[in-house]
């Protein structure tokens, strides 16, 4: 059985949220939370996917352009409202629509197939989809008679006493037949705590109307979690994480302590990798095998290779070889490159730069717009000078050059290979082939200085 469309709504204006970002923007482990929902439906398949927008339509019409179409409620009178502004674009239509709310992204693909299929197999009108919740409060509770037939859904702003106290709910997932959805949703009302025209109505109209309605009951509740606040926002990303990190320890990534290793969607790690706990890997980031990230280690966007030791650093849109060994407290930035076998120590910042294969860059370095050959040693302290507060200028360094300690390197300037620079130089010509570099004030002493000090006098 095939959803024929679906239609995500997506227009509310999550107030809840207390933010300026329209909530179904709001992320789950690195990905909208709209995109989850999007991801979870598209095997299935559906002719087309129609997304219900209003507030904020515009930046969720641009997030999601190419994945979806679109419809406007331009005001938000509630979730059959909503739907009743797709009818339009669908209302030719003669099969089965697949309704959901962009605010739950914890569905799987076979939950909701596994609904298609119940409904396919009843032949109901509609088939809601429910769960059994220790805690349904927020949640619509699915009403059923003696027979244990579903009657209706009633919000929770509307329950009576007894009402409140059942513990199944409305998921807010539907599949209706296209047709009998329209005819139901022109005869919802408003007559509520809310004074919305609510989805959920709809399945007592057609009862009402002699047709069979039905619930699907998901056994993990956990899936349906509607995320309407940040509490619940930060409930979702975890139950996502410790999906996500159950997968990578499947796969034979070493996780020590994945309640606390933040993984974004979409990251890629290699077997034999050992991640240490409060460890964040984000956006489009490809780790590959035997590596190391001790705790604190912070991954954006980046490409790492095999067996390297990363120690409590912070890279962003970098690219790491093999081997190398960084920080701790290294930090990588775009466009930083570092080629197998070199090492980045402590207090090192590296953005836009290459440093070559085995080249070593021990303490409290800056590079900049340079380039690195092989074996090279950059002594503690050095600086590539490379902004003079208007343009960016680059630094060409060749193979084995020794750069003393303390050397500031004025770009733009080329170091030959195997020159040196003398520890403490401010550098601003370019060395030649075995050549060493000096540009420092000569020393001069002083005699008797002790007893003019300050601190001598009486
Ligand atoms: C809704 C259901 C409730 C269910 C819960 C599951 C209704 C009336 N209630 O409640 O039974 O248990 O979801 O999570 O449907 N939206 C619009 N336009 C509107 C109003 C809402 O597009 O005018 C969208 C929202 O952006 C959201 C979704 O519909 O994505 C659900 O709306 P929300 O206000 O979050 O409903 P709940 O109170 O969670
Ligand atoms: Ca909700």
């Amino acid at each position: 059985m095939q959803a024929t469309n679906v239609v995500i709504l997506a227009a509310g204006n999550g107030s809840r949220m207390k933010s300026d970002l329209p909530k179904v923007l709001h992320q789950v482990a690195g990905r909208a939370m709209v995109d989850w929902v999007v991801a979870a439906v598209a095997p299935l398949k559906p002719n087309k996917i129609l997304t219900v927008t209003g507030v904020g339509a515009k930046q969720v019409q641009d997030h999601l352009a190419g994945k979806s179409d679109f419809v406007v409620q331009e005001q938000q009178l509630g979730t059959g409202h909503a739907v009743l502004q797709t009818k339009q674009a669908l209302a030719d239509n003669e099969g089965a629509t697949l309704i959901l709310s962009g605010d739950t992204p914890l569905f799987t693909t076979e939950t909701l197939q596994a609904l298609l299929d119940e409904h396919a197999r009843t032949k109901n009108a509609v088939t809601v989809l429910t769960a059994f919740a220790e805690n349904p409060t927020g949640y619509g509770r699915i009403v059923r008679g003696e027979d244990e037939m579903v009657l209706k859904i009633v919000e929770e702003k509307d329950a009576s006493v007894t009402e409140r106290r059942i513990q199944e709910i409305n998921t807010g997932v539907y599949i209706f037949d296209n047709q009998l959805l329209f005819e139901a949703l022109s005869q919802v009302g408003n007559d509520n705590v809310q004074a919305e025209y609510y989805l959920p109505d709809t399945l007592d109209i057609l009862r009402e109307m002699g047709q069979q309605i039905g619930a699907y009951q998901t056994m993990d509740f956990s899936e349906s979690m509607g995320v309407n606040d940040r509490v619940a926002l930060a409930a979702a990303n975890k139950i996502m994480r410790t999906r996500i990190n159950r997968g990578h320890m499947q796969n034979g990534v070493e996780l020590i302590d994945p309640d606390n290793t933040y993984i974004d969607a979409g990251v890629q790690i290699g077997k034999d990798t050992v991640i240490e706990g409060n460890v964040t890997l984000k956006g489009k980031t490809v780790i590959g095998q035997d590596n190391v990230l001790t705790a604190g280690t912070r991954i954006e966007d980046s490409t790492i290779g095999d067996e390297n030791v990363i120690t409590s650093s912070h890279l962003e849109e970098a690219l790491v070889e093999n081997q190398t060994t960084i920080g701790p407290y290294a930090h990588l930035r775009p466009l930083a490159e570092i080629k197998d076998r070199a090492h980045l120590g402590n207090f090192v910042e590296v953005k836009k730069a290459t440093v070559g294969l085995g080249s070593k860059v021990g303490h409290l370095s800056y590079v900049g717009n340079a380039t690195l050959g092989a074996d090279v040693n950059v002594g503690a302290g050095t600086i590539f000078v490379n902004y003079d507060g208007v343009n960016k200028f680059d630094t060409t360094v060749g193979d084995r050059v020794f750069i003393g300690s303390n050397t500031k390197i004025i770009a733009p300037v080329t170091l030959a290979d195997e020159s040196i620079t003398a520890a403490g130089s401010t550098i601003t010509d370019d060395v030649d082939f075995h050549q060493m570099g000096i540009a420092r004030s000569r020393q001069t002493n002083k005699d008797d200085f002790w007893d003019r000090m300050p601190h001598k006098k009486g």
